[in-house]
């Protein structure tokens, strides 16, 4: 077994842990059990190693372990190393103190220590964790006493849903630089149905765990024109076309380059479990909506021969709700591309920004009032950060949502522990960040993978008047 230390440590990591914690990676050709093992022995520098108070595999860090790591580290998992077990833990004990510290690990890209919103089914871990992990591993990663009784907990599975297949599929690197390992495709899974239904909850059963990165489901509507004589349904079936001798076509952005999708009330990615909307909520499906979903694959750690695989969106619906989502994708940068003079982030700068506010009143239209359910942040590759921040008629401003690493590989839905209530006289306002140093020319807002965007998908009832 080899265990490679992968990481490009994140800019601006605190300085005493990085020299307390960069050691980590020289044990990456020891194997396993060699961390451990080799603080140990090694007396005097390590005193605490036989300290009896100090935190343990077994006792301290597995439960933590098993709970918040191994869904993914584990035999199969997307992650680069099983976590599950003692040789593998001691000896990533050090760069999981680093990543659990950095808050890179368990990957969650919001801030979510109360400063900054509240979310549902959170991944963050709780400091006391992150101290108990930290504790664990300056200690030399001692083993403690073996037990049996941790178990990794299988997640929920939804009883009854739709399930929504795509074709038996061998994804390809695309090998450019946004997708050097990755592949970003798109398949029609559900060509509308004839009746309104309403999404209450979902779920995605990937087919092979370790390739699949995120999975997207968008909302079509076949008939909207998106472009001179050409509708949705038109643009897919082009798209289609361009590769007749492999399903689906490619999508870096959305549902495809010239497609306009209404909303994404599906976005899943590893670990995720099952997804259910707030008892009364749900969003709402026409009669005849196209669904489209987006999978990325990642093949980083594809064997030279991928058996072709089905991704499964599962989707628990209702007749109807008492409070039906509208799916705003909201993203001005993107709508400037309709005018005269698009904007564009200059070339050649590590931190770019886009700034844009909406009202509610331009959101939802006369309402008395907005309940945000969730939000979806989403910037392509150059994306470095996000912000969301409502701005009240006085001033002052609540903070929604604070993304401080932007990472492409995590779409995830964040939703609020309580919806956060909007007025009508109250402004949504999304910071977006970008570094351009790779760029030579101005980079355009666009759905593909050389432009940017500055999205935020918004999933809100209206308070009616
Ligand atoms: C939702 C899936 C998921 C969960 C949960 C998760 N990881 Fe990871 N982890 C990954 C993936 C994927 C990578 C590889 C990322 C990469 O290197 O691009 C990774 C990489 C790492 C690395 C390598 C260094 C780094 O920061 O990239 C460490 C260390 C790590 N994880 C520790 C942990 C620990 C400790 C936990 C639990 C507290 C955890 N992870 C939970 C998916 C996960």
């Amino acid at each position: 077994m080899t265990l490679r230390c992968r990481t490009a440590w994140p800019v601006g990591l605190g300085l005493a842990l990085a020299s307390q914690w960069l050691g980590g990676c020289r044990h990456d050709d020891d194997g396993g059990a060699a961390q451990g093992e080799s603080t140990g022995s090694d007396d005097g520098a390590d005193s605490t190693t036989g300290d009896p108070a100090a935190p343990s595999y077994w006792q301290d860090a597995a439960p933590i372990l098993f709970e918040h790591c191994g869904q993914c580290h584990r035999d199969g998992g997307i992650a680069p190393f099983v976590i599950d077990d003692y040789a593998q833990a001691a000896a990533w004990a050090e760069a999981s103190a680093m990543a659990v510290s950095e808050r890179t690990m368990p990957p969650w890209l919001v801030t979510d220590d109360g400063s900054c919103g509240e979310f549902r089914d959170s991944r963050a871990l709780s400091q006391a964790d992150i101290d108990t992990l930290v504790a664990w591993a300056a200690a030399g990663a001692p083993e403690g006493t073996p037990r049996d009784d941790l178990q990794q907990t299988a997640p929920p599975s939804l009883a009854q849903a739709i399930d929504l297949d795509t074709p038996a599929f061998v994804p390809v690197a695309e090998g450019t630089p946004w997708a050097e390992a990755d592949e970003y495709r798109c398949f029609v899974v559900d060509a509308g149905a004839d009746v309104d239904r309403v999404i209450t909850a979902y779920e995605v059963v990937p087919g092979n765990d370790a390739l699949t990165h995120h999975v997207l489901l968008f909302d079509l509507d076949p008939t909207l024109e998106v472009g001179p004589g050409q509708t949705n349904a038109d643009v897919i079936a082009a798209l289609d076309a361009e590769s007749p001798d492999r399903d689906g076509w490619p999508c870096f952005g959305a549902s495809g380059d010239g497609t306009a999708p209404s909303g994404v009330p599906v976005a899943w990615a590893p670990g995720q479990g099952v997804m259910r909307f707030p008892d009364g909520v749900g969003y709402p499906l026409a009669s005849g909506t196209m669904l489209v979903a987006q999978v990325h694959y990642n093949l980083a750690a594809a064997d030279d021969e991928v058996e072709p695989f089905t991704t499964r969106v599962r989707l628990q619906t209702r007749d109807t709700v008492e409070r039906p989502l509208v799916a705003n994708l909201i993203d001005p940068f993107l709508g400037t591309l309709a005018s005269p003079t698009p904007a564009s982030l200059a070339p050649g700068e590590a931190a770019v920004q886009y700034s844009w506010q909406a009202s509610v009143a331009e959101l939802a239209g006369p309402v008395a009032g907005l309940d945000v359910y969730g939000v979806l942040p989403h910037m392509h590759a150059r994306g470095v950060s996000q912000r969301f921040d409502v701005v009240h008629a006085d001033g002052s401003r609540t903070c929604g949502l604070d993304v401080p690493r932007w990472d492409i590989a995590w779409q995830l839905f964040h939703f609020f522990q309580q919806p956060l209530r909007l007025q009508p006289d109250d402004v949504v306002e999304v910071t977006c960040t970008y570094d351009t140093r790779d760029a030579s020319e101005p980079v355009m807002p666009g759905w593909g993978s050389s432009s940017e965007m500055c999205l935020l998908g918004v999933y809100a009832a209206p308070v009616l008047p």
